[in-house]
């Protein structure tokens, strides 16, 4: 008899400091028996994994390799080859967790992961635990308000460099940009130009060892940001 296919849980588990993982995420994460993350191609690393394993109960870990491309048809084989892969770990009757960086379903390889489980197997279990995101840690950390009263909050992308930014600043109250860390420089000759400076606070590595937090973006010209790097902008100013 063929068994009952597990269920996979895709868990968000916060953005760094192994303390911001939801109680429903931990209460899986110590059961199930295999977990996946996301690794790029060119090493084995996941921070997700890292924050997790302390965790653990011995479960099996897996990663699931991510080429850092965006050629779509390398990418639709790398998301099919991976969701594959999770299907054969469920087919046996086994549960699994797929973990990743802050919330699963914000700028996470987990959508597309879910995307295409669902394509190739409709009547996939999948159960999604949300995760703290990265901007809700930071803004904790800074004691920065994101949006208050009638105020828009708009959550942009800096991996095309300021354009988002550019497209948003008319109607947007306050901004959060992630991925800053590739095309910092012209994200950073947009705020001056946008007269910006001195209404954006950067965040780099929150909850993590060499966290740190710049208010006078001036001390980041011409520097290269870490990966985990975003950008808080408060058009009405920080209010301090
Ligand atoms: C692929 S997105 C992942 C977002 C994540 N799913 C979330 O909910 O925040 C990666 C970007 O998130 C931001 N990020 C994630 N963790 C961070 C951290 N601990 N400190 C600062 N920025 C972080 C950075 O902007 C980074 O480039």
């Amino acid at each position: 008899m063929t068994p009952k296919a597990g269920t996979l849980y895709g868990i968000g588990v916060g953005p760094g400091d192994p303390d911001l993982i939801t109680l429903k995420a931990l209460r899986v994460l110590e059961r199930v028996p295999h977990i996946f993350a996301s690794c790029s191609t060119k090493n084995n690393y996941s921070l997700a994994l890292n924050i997790v394993r302390s965790h653990l109960n011995g479960a099996g870990l897996e990663h699931l390799p991510f080429p850092m491309t965006r050629d779509a048809q390398v990418l639709e084989e790398a998301w099919d080859r991976n969701a594959r892969r999770v299907l054969e770990v469920l087919a046996t009757g086994s549960d699994a967790a797929f973990v990743t960086l802050g919330d699963p379903l914000t700028y996470s390889t987990y959508g597309y992961l879910l995307k295409t489980l669902k394509r190739l197997q409709p009547e996939v279990r999948v159960i999604t635990i949300p995760g703290i995101t990265s901007y809700n840690a930071a803004a904790a950390l800074t004691h920065i308000p994101l949006t208050e009263g009638e105020e828009s909050f708009y959550l942009v992308s800096g991996a095309m460099g300021a354009a988002r930014l550019r497209e948003v600043i008319d109607t947007a109250d306050n901004i959060v940009m992630l991925k800053t860390y590739r095309h910092f420089d012209d994200i950073y000759q947009a705020l001056e130009e946008l007269n910006l400076l001195d209404r954006a606070t950067c965040i780099s590595l929150c909850g993590l060892k060499g966290e740190t937090v710049v208010e006078d973006l001036r001390h980041l010209k011409g520097k290269r940001l870490p990966y985990l790097s975003m950008i808080i902008i408060k058009k009405k100013g920080r209010g301090y």
